[in-house]
C-alpha cells in the first residue's frame, strides 16, 4: 500500500480514533424465528459522522436461506438507503424452512457494541470464525459511508473481489508475508487493464480457502456483499498483528451479506451460482474461433480476411466488425463508403452459407446530433430522436435535461435502462439494423461502464451539479449529500467519480441515481440486449460478449477481458482473468488473443493462440495498426491449426462443462487447488489451469523459453498423460515441479487419470462440420483401472435447451460401460474408443461380440478400438 493509501486507510478510522465515545451500535428487540432472527441496531452513543451522517436506527435480519447459505442483512430501519432493485438482480427466496439448527453456518453476535461472527458448525470450538467483526472496528453506517471489517486468519487465501488485473495473481495480496495488501476499488471504469486498479466490472464476492496442515484438511467458503455502490475493499495485515483483515468501505446502500459454506471451492462457486443465477446457455458455434480487428475498414477487407483464413486452412467460425462498420462511429448505422449495406448483407449471407457467423460491436452511448446536417442513424432520425426524448429513454441531468457525454462519435446520450420504453426502442434499433443488412448472429457490447471521454457532462450545456432531487433515497432533511465528490474518496483510478463516465448526480427512471447504480449499468444493457435477441431470434441461444459486468451478468452475457497488451505479461494475466470470472458466474470469458494494444511478435502470438484455444472464449482482436491474424506468420498459422483441432475435438467436453455451469453453476475452468484443496503448493498457482477436472494446461508464458515448469498435482498418486502423445508424465516427478519440453507451436496439455472424455473424432473447419462428424472416446485409467466421465449432448442452439442426452462412461475391471439417457437423438456414431493405462488385452469385445479391429501400443499402454459404429442413443459395454 502506498503512503497516501495508508494515510487514507487511517483517515477512515478517524471517528474511532479521535472520538473515543463512538461505540457503534447496540442490538435490541431481538426476535428469533424458525428461519433466523431480526433485531434493531441503535446507535450506542455519539454519532461517528466520519464521512456522512450516521443513521441511528438499523435493522438486522439474519436468515438461514439453505443449509449452505446464510443471509445477514443490515439496513436502515426507515429503508431510505438504496438497495439493488430485485427487477435487476432477483435473489431467490427459498420457501421458509428451518435450517437454524442444521445449517453449516452459524450466526453469533455481541449485543454491545454490536458485532457478529460466522462460524462453521462442523468446526471445532477454537477454530477461527469464517467472518468476525469483533476484532476490528465498530460498524459505521452513514448515508454516504458504510464500514465493516472482519478478521481473517493471517495470510489466508483470498480469491475474487474484482474485476482486477492483480499483480499478486489470482490469489489476492492480504498484506502479510512481505505483501503490501490490497485496495480493491469497485467503480466500473474504462481503462486499458491497469494493474491493481478498478477496471470494467464490479464483483464484491470472495472465496476464502483455509488449509490446516496439522491434519491435512481444508475448507472453503464464500462471502458476497450484495451491493452496487461504489466501494473500496481492503485486505491488510496490520504490523505485528496475528490476523489479517478485510474491510469494506461503501459509498451508500446497505450492509447486505451472503455467506456460502462450501466446503469445497467448486461447491462455493455453485452455491453462489444457485443464488445469483446460473450462466446463459452458450450456442455451440460460440466455442468456435473468433477473429476481430479495430479498423478492417471495408467489407472487402473483411472478405479478404475470411478468404485468407480459408486459404491458410485455419478454422474461422465468426468474423467480427468493430465500430468502423458504422457511419461516423454511430450505433445502428452502416458506413456507406466502406461497408455499403447491400454488400455487408451479401458478405454476411456468404458467411452463413459457409456455416460461419458474424458479430458486430454495439457501443452503449448514442450520438446526439449537434446540428441539422449531422448524419443520424436510420433508426434515430431527427423525428424519432424527438420521440425518444419524449419517451424518456435517456439518463438525465438533475434539472431534467438529457445528460450529454462524449464517445467515439462525439457528443452522446446514454440509454436509461430503468426507463420502461428503453427496452422496446433498443430492440427496434437492433431489429432495424439487422433488417438493413447487418444480420448479426450475436452482439459485442462495448463501452458500457458507461464510458465517456470527458469528465461529467461535456455536451453543449453543462448541467452537472451536486445533489439529485427526487432520488430514490428520499433525501428528506438530509441535505448536504455530495454525490459528485463524496466525503470518503474511493480509490478510483480515474480520480473523481464522474471522470470518463456518466456523472453520479444523473438520474434514471424510477428515481434511481447514477451514484448508486453506476456499477450496474453494463448489466442492465446486457439484460436488455439478451432479451431483445431472445425476441428477435426466438428459440435460439442469445450470444453476447460484454465489457462491464456486475453480479448476475453471466445469466445474460459472456465477457472479454478488455484492452490488454501484446506482451507476455498480459498473456499471463489472462489466466487469472479467466479464473476470476468463473467465480463471478460468467464462465464464457477470454482475452484479446495476441494483445489489443501494441505489436504482437510472432513468438507471442504463437504462444497466445495456443493458450487461448484452451480458454472458454477464443478471440483474436487487435487495435493497433499492425496485423496479428494467425495467417500473418506461417508458424502461428501452424500453431493455431494444431490448437484449434484440439479445441474442436474437446467441444463435447466444453459443452458438458457449460451445461453443468448453466444448470449447477459449476466452474468450467478451475485453479489447480480446486481439485487438490489440500496441496499447499497449489494455492497461488495461476500459470497453469484445469479445464473441468480432467484437463491440465501448462502454457509457456515466458519469452524465449522452450521449456516450461509445471506442477502435477496429486502427490504422485495421479497419472497425468500427455494429450498429444499419451505418454505419462514421469511419475518420479509427478506431484512436484516438472520441466516439460515446449518448443514453439506446442502447448502442454495433460489428461488426468480416472477420466473419460467424449470427443469429436474429426474436427472440421466450422463447429457445424465438426459436430456433423463422428465421435471418439478417450479413457485414461487410474492405477486401479477405473475411469468415469459424462457427456451432455443437445442440438447446441435451442433456447431454452430442448431435448438432451446424458452419456456416462464407467471403466472398471476391464470393462467400459456406456449408458445413455435422454430424449435427444444423437445421429453421429461413436467410431473409436481409446483406453490409456491398460494392460495388453488378448481379446476385445463390443456389446458381447468379439472384435478384431483393435491395436495396442506398449509405450503408452494404449488400446484403440477403431472402426466401430456405436449408437450413442443406446448403452453398450466394451471389455478387454
Ligand atoms: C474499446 C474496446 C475495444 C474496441 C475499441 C474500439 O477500446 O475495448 O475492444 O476495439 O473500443 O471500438
Amino acid at each position: 500500500m502506498s503512503r497516501i493509501a495508508l494515510v487514507r486507510h487511517y483517515l477512515a478510522h478517524i471517528c474511532i480514533r479521535q472520538f473515543t465515545i463512538y461505540a457503534g451500535y447496540t442490538l435490541q428487540d431481538l426476535k428469533q424465528s424458525d428461519t433466523g432472527l431480526t433485531a434493531q441496531l441503535n446507535l450506542a452513543g455519539e454519532a461517528c459522522n466520519a464521512f456522512g451522517n450516521d443513521i441511528r436506527n438499523l435493522t438486522i435480519q439474519v436468515t438461514y436461506k439453505t443449509e449452505q447459505r446464510l443471509h445477514v442483512n443490515i439496513f436502515d430501519t426507515a429503508q431510505q438507503q438504496y438497495t439493488i432493485p430485485s427487477s435487476v438482480v432477483p435473489v431467490p427466496n427459498p420457501p421458509p424452512t428451518s435450517y437454524t439448527n442444521s445449517s453449516d453456518l452459524v450466526f453469533n453476535y455481541d449485543a454491545t457494541p454490536f458485532a457478529f461472527w460466522i462460524t462453521r458448525r462442523s468446526d471445532s470450538a477454537d477454530a477461527m470464525p469464517l467472518f468476525d467483526t469483533r476484532t476490528a472496528f465498530e460498524v459505521v453506517f452513514e448515508d454516504q459511508y458504510l464500514q465493516l471489517a472482519s478478521a481473517l486468519p493471517k495470510d489466508t487465501n483470498i480469491y475474487g473481489l474484482g474485476e482486477v488485473v492483480a499483480s499478486s495473481g489470482f490469489r489476492r495480496d492480504v498484506g502479510g508475508n512481505g505483501g503490501s495488501g490490497t485496495i480493491q476499488t469497485l467503480w466500473a471504469r474504462d481503462s486499458p487493464t491497469p494493474v491493481d486498479q478498478n477496471i470494467y466490472g464490479s464483483h464484491p464476492i470472495y472465496m476464502e480457502h483455509r488449509y490446516d496442515e496439522s491434519n491435512n484438511s481444508s475448507a472453503t467458503h464464500g462471502v458476497l456483499l450484495f451491493s452496487s455502490n461504489g466501494a473500496d475493499i481492503l485486505l491488510t495485515t496490520p504490523p505485528k498483528s496475528n490476523v489479517s483483515l478485510i474491510e469494506y468501505r461503501l459509498l451508500g446502500g446497505t450492509l447486505d451479506f451472503y455467506f456460502f459454506s462450501g466446503p469445497s471451492p467448486v461447491s462455493v462457486i455453485e452455491q453462489y451460482g444457485k443464488m445469483i443465477g446460473c450462466p446463459a446457455w452458450v450456442p455451440a458455434w460460440g466455442f468456435g474461433y473468433h477473429l476481430c480487428k479495430d479498423g478492417y475498414g471495408s467489407v472487402q477487407a473483411l472478405r479478404d480476411n475470411v478468404a485468407a483464413m480459408r486459404n491458410a486452412n485455419i478454422p474461422l467460425e465468426t468474423q467480427w466488425s468493430d465500430s468502423d462498420l458504422y457511419d461516423n462511429q454511430r450505433d445502428f448505422t452502416i458506413d456507406p463508403i466502406g461497408h455499403p449495406a447491400d454488400q455487408m448483407k451479401a458478405f454476411i449471407d456468404e458467411l452463413h452459407a459457409n456455416g460461419q457467423h458474424f458479430i458486430p460491436i454495439v457501443d452503449t452511448a448514442i450520438a446526439t446530433p449537434q446540428n441539422v446536417t449531422d448524419i443520424v442513424s436510420p433508426m434515430l432520425t431527427k423525428e424519432m430522436r424527438v420521440q425518444l426524448t419524449l419517451a424518456e429513454v435517456w439518463i438525465k441531468n438533475p434539472n431534467g435535461t438529457i445528460f450529454v457525454g462524449k464517445v467515439w462519435p462525439g457528443f452522446t446520450a446514454y440509454p436509461d435502462w430503468f426507463a420502461p420504453n428503453t427496452h422496446d426502442w433498443w430492440m427496434q434499433a437492433l431489429k432495424n439494423w439487422s433488417d438493413l443488412g447487418i444480420e448479426y448472429d450475436g452482439l459485442w457490447l462495448d463501452m458500457n461502464e458507461p464510458s465517456s471521454l470527458c469528465a461529467g457532462s461535456c455536451g453543449s450545456a453543462n448541467f452537472s451539479q451536486s445533489g439529485f432531487p427526487g432520488a430514490k433515497r428520499a433525501l428528506g432533511n438530509e441535505t448536504g449529500l455530495n454525490v459528485m465528490s463524496p466525503p470518503y474518496a474511493i480509490h478510483n483510478g480515474h480520480g473523481p467519480l464522474d471522470n470518463q463516465t456518466v456523472s453520479p448526480d444523473t438520474m434514471h427512471s424510477g428515481g434511481y441515481s447514477h451514484y448508486d447504480t453506476h456499477n450496474m449499468f453494463g448489466l442492465m444493457e446486457e439484460i436488455t440486449t439478451h432479451r431483445a435477441l431472445q425476441t428477435l431470434r426466438a428459440g435460439k441461444r442469445a450470444f453476447t460478449i460484454a465489457r462491464s459486468t456486475f453480479l448476475s451478468a453471466g445469466k445474460w452475457t459472456g465477457h472479454w477481458l478488455g484492452d490488454n497488451y501484446s506482451t507476455f505479461q498480459s498473456m499471463y494475466y489472462s489466466i487469472q482473468g479467466i479464473l476470476q470470472f468463473q467465480l463471478y458466474q460468467i464462465p464464457m470469458v477470454g482475452s484479446d488473443t495476441c494483445g489489443f494494444l501494441g505489436n504482437a511478435t510472432e513468438e507471442l502470438c504463437n504462444r497466445w493462440q495456443m493458450l487461448s484455444a484452451f480458454a472458454p472464449f477464443y478471440r483474436n482482436h487487435n487495435g493497433s495498426p499492425t496485423r496479428h491474424e494467425p495467417y500473418q506468420w506461417a508458424s502461428v498459422a501452424n500453431a493455431t491449426r494444431i490448437a484449434i483441432a484440439a479445441r474442436y475435438a474437446l467441444l463435447p467436453y466444453w459443452q458438458t462443462l457449460f451445461a453443468n455451469a448453466s444448470t449447477q453453476g459449476s466452474p468450467t475452468v478451475r485453479a489447480l487447488w480446486y481439485e487438490f484443496p489440500n496441496e499447499l503448493g497449489l494455492f497461488g498457482i495461476d500459470r497453469q489451469f484445469l479445464i473441468g477436472s480432467d484437463i491440465l494446461v501448462t502454457p509457456v508464458l515466458e519469452e524465449g523459453a522452450t521449456t516450461v515448469d509445471g506442477i502435477f498435482p496429486g502427490r504422485g498418486s495421479v497419472t497425468w498423460r500427455d494429450w498429444w502423445t499419451h505418454t505419462a508424465v514421469n511419475s518420479s516427478t509427478s506431484g512436484g515441479n516438472t520441466t516439460l519440453q515446449s518448443p514453439l507451436s506446442t502447448i502442454n496439455v495433460h489428461i488426468r487419470d480416472g477420466s473419460a472424455l467424449l470427443l469429436h473424432a474429426k474436427p472440421g473447419y466450422t463447429i457445424n462440420e465438426t459436430r456433423s462428424g463422428p465421435y471418439g472416446l478417450l479413457v485414461s485409467l487410474n492405477k486401479g483401472g477405473n475411469a468415469f466421465g459424462t457427456a451432455y449432448v443437445d442440438d447446441g442452439e435451442s433456447d431454452p435447451p430442448g431435448d438432451s442426452r446424458i452419456l456416462s462412461f464407467v471403466a472398471q475391471g476391464g470393462a467400459l460401460t456406456i449408458s445413455s439417457q435422454g430424449s435427444y437423438d444423437i445421429e453421429q456414431k461413436l467410431e473409436s474408443v481409446t483406453v490409456l493405462g491398460v494392460q495388453k488385452p488378448s481379446s476385445v469385445s463390443v456389446g458381447g461380440q468379439a472384435v478384431a479391429n483393435f491395436t495396442y501400443l506398449d509405450a503408452t499402454q494404449e488400446l484403440v478400438v477403431g472402426s466401430v459404429t456405436m449408437d450413442l442413443n443406446k448403452g453398450t459395454t466394451i471389455t478387454w
